[in-house]
């Protein structure tokens, strides 16, 4: 598959690494621009550099945009005479709609839009994706089985991707919040912050796994290590009447909307 990538930033540069070290992609078949992040990535990863972005995605399968939101129609604009119709479009732009994309390339060119979570640094990601007009079950197929090598990857309907802002994206910031009160807890009661700090951020991981590897409600596995009148008991009953999953709810919902008023 050959797959141009514009943008090699943060993101741009951790999902490359991240499908090349995966074996998802092969160095020779990825190409990059002649910008310093670029010919310093194709450095590391054995891919072939190109002087200019039309230059880079002349003969592309795919190409990846990992540019910020405010560049991506400037960006796409440069390039959209040197694609070939078929070309896969993966927008990461959090925020700028398929229909964006839309506009500005040529009818009938497939576009998809994926949102990865920061996590994707280390190959843990939770990502969402989403098809734009012209994309196809075979093109869903491809960018889910390229960002399930980065963690997670589901399909949403569009309408739906501000509310994984709400979930994964912004959800991130939540979890640590919660690992720095878990830990601060620990701290409160003796541990020393090291070890206070690795158990609580073991715990949200087990947690996690649990949860996607049983496939079992978090009702039931909460209830699982709760004994009658017991520890786990009394942590619960402290959480509950100060509304912790209510206040949880919200974060989300607040965060939902604003990815929403954001992107008007
Ligand atoms: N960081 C995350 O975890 C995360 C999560 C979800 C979504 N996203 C999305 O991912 C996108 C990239 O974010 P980031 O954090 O990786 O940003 P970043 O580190 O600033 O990277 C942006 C990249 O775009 C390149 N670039 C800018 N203008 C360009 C142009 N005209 N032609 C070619 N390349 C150009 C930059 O190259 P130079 O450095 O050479 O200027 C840089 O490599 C954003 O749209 C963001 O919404 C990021």
């Amino acid at each position: 598959m050959r797959l141009a990538a514009i943008g090699t930033g943060k993101l741009g540069s951790a999902i490359l690494r991240g499908w090349v070290t995966s074996g998802q992609l092969l160095p020779a078949e990825l190409t990059l621009p002649g910008r310093f992040s670029g010919v310093a990535l194709a450095a590391e990863l054995g891919a072939r550099v190109m002087p200019t972005n039309r230059e880079t995605v002349v003969g592309a399968e795919v190409l990846l945009l990992a540019v910020k939101p405010y560049q991506l129609v400037s960006v796409l604009t440069e390039v959209r005479e040197a694609l070939t119709p078929e070309c896969l479009i993966i927008s990461v732009a959090a925020g700028v709609p398929t229909s964006t994309l839309e506009a500005v390339l040529s009818e009938g060119q497939p576009v998809l839009r994926v949102l990865p979570n920061t996590p994707a640094q280390i190959s843990a990601s939770a990502s969402a994706l989403c098809r734009g007009k012209s994309a196809t079950d075979s093109h869903v197929a491809t960018v889910s089985r390229l960002f399930s090598a980065l963690g997670l990857c589901l399909e949403v309907a569009e309408s739906q991707m501000d509310a994984v802002v709400g979930v994964a994206a912004s959800g991130v910031a939540f979890v640590y919040l919660f690992l720095e009160a878990l830990t601060d807890g620990g701290v409160r009661m003796g541990l020393p912050r090291p070890a206070a700090r690795q158990l609580a951020a073991q715990t949200l991981i087990g947690a996690g796994r649990m949860a996607l590897e049983t496939g079992q409600h978090p009702m039931e596995l909460k209830d699982a290590v709760t004994t009658p009148a017991g520890t786990t008991m009394a942590g619960i009953a402290v959480l509950e009447s100060a509304a912790f999953r209510g206040i949880v709810m919200e974060a989300v919902r607040a965060a939902t909307e604003r990815s929403a008023e954001l992107a008007t």
